[in-house]
């Protein structure tokens, strides 16, 4: 993972309502990720999609990831997928910590128990932090400090490589800010405050997880954000279920 450069993230969430509709996206990202040279794209379709897609994605450029996954690999527990359940089935990354899913009651410690699983098991971890709003005394840097911390702990150094940081303010997903996104000063200015926290905990020498922005990002911004607020790669949400919007984002992180 580490000797890719850019890593753009499609999360369809609970889309699209059909295999049929949801190949047609696959097929059309797929034929655009696998010419760029620069990026490694990651789709992340509803569970039920994964097993379609994952035999797909034999070349290093494109990948599936999960949208979530259990904290346990064994056991009874309906209606829920093991890590492993995903690796065994070609699927090599997993998003946790989405806003959207601590917002249905997940708790970082829970969060935590996934982070710790998933890795366990081989599977590449894409830890989403974001504040749901922001105040004028900057207490959104101790929130984002503590979901960091809480959804590491117990993650040695060694998995680091494994591990992508997702900042994602809640206010700028699209479904919550009318397709407004963050200025990349602000992104900018949050890639640092995550980067001190991780070497702080991790040590200042260390090589340090990819951190990627998410948050209403569409064809007309994602250059401002990448090359203002110097993350290294991008979580997509509503603009990844559109192939021209996505190859376009595509295209312009590969050029960066
Ligand atoms: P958005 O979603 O790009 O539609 O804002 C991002 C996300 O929730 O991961």
């Amino acid at each position: 993972m580490s000797k890719i450069k850019k890593i753009i993230i499609a999360n369809w969430k609970m889309n699209p309502t059909n295999l049929k509709e949801a190949k047609k996206v696959f097929t059309g990202i797929k034929r655009t990720a696998v010419k760029l040279s620069n990026v490694k794209t990651v789709v992340c379709p509803p569970f039920i999609y994964l097993d379609d897609f994952a035999p797909l994605c034999k070349e290093n450029k494109i990948a599936v990831g999960a949208q979530d996954a259990f904290s346990k690999n064994k056991g009874s527990f309906t209606g829920m997928i093991s890590p492993e359940m995903l690796k065994k089935n070609g699927v090599t990354f997993v998003i946790l910590g989405h806003s959207e899913r601590r917002a249905l009651g997940e708790t970082d410690e829970f969060i935590n128990n996934k982070v710790r699983m998933s890795l366990k098991t081989g599977l590449n971890v894409v830890l989403c932090v974001g504040e749901k709003e922001r105040d004028e005394h900057g207490w959104y840097f101790p929130f984002i400090k503590d979901q960091l911390l809480s959804g590491l702990e117990k993650v040695g150094k060694s998995d680091l490589k494994n591990i992508l940081i997702a900042y994602e303010p809640v206010w700028a997903i699209s479904g919550n800010s009318g397709g407004k996104s963050m200025s990349s000063a602000e992104v900018h200015e949050m890639t640092i405050f995550i980067k001190k926290v991780l070497s702080d905990k991790y040590g200042i020498n260390t090589i340090l997880p990819k951190i990627l922005y998410g948050g209403s990002v569409n064809p007309k911004n994602a250059e401002d954000i990448f090359v203002n607020g110097k993350i290294d790669g991008l979580l997509v949400g509503k603009a990844s279920l559109d192939t021209e919007d996505f190859g376009l984002i595509l295209k312009i992180a590969n050029k960066i």
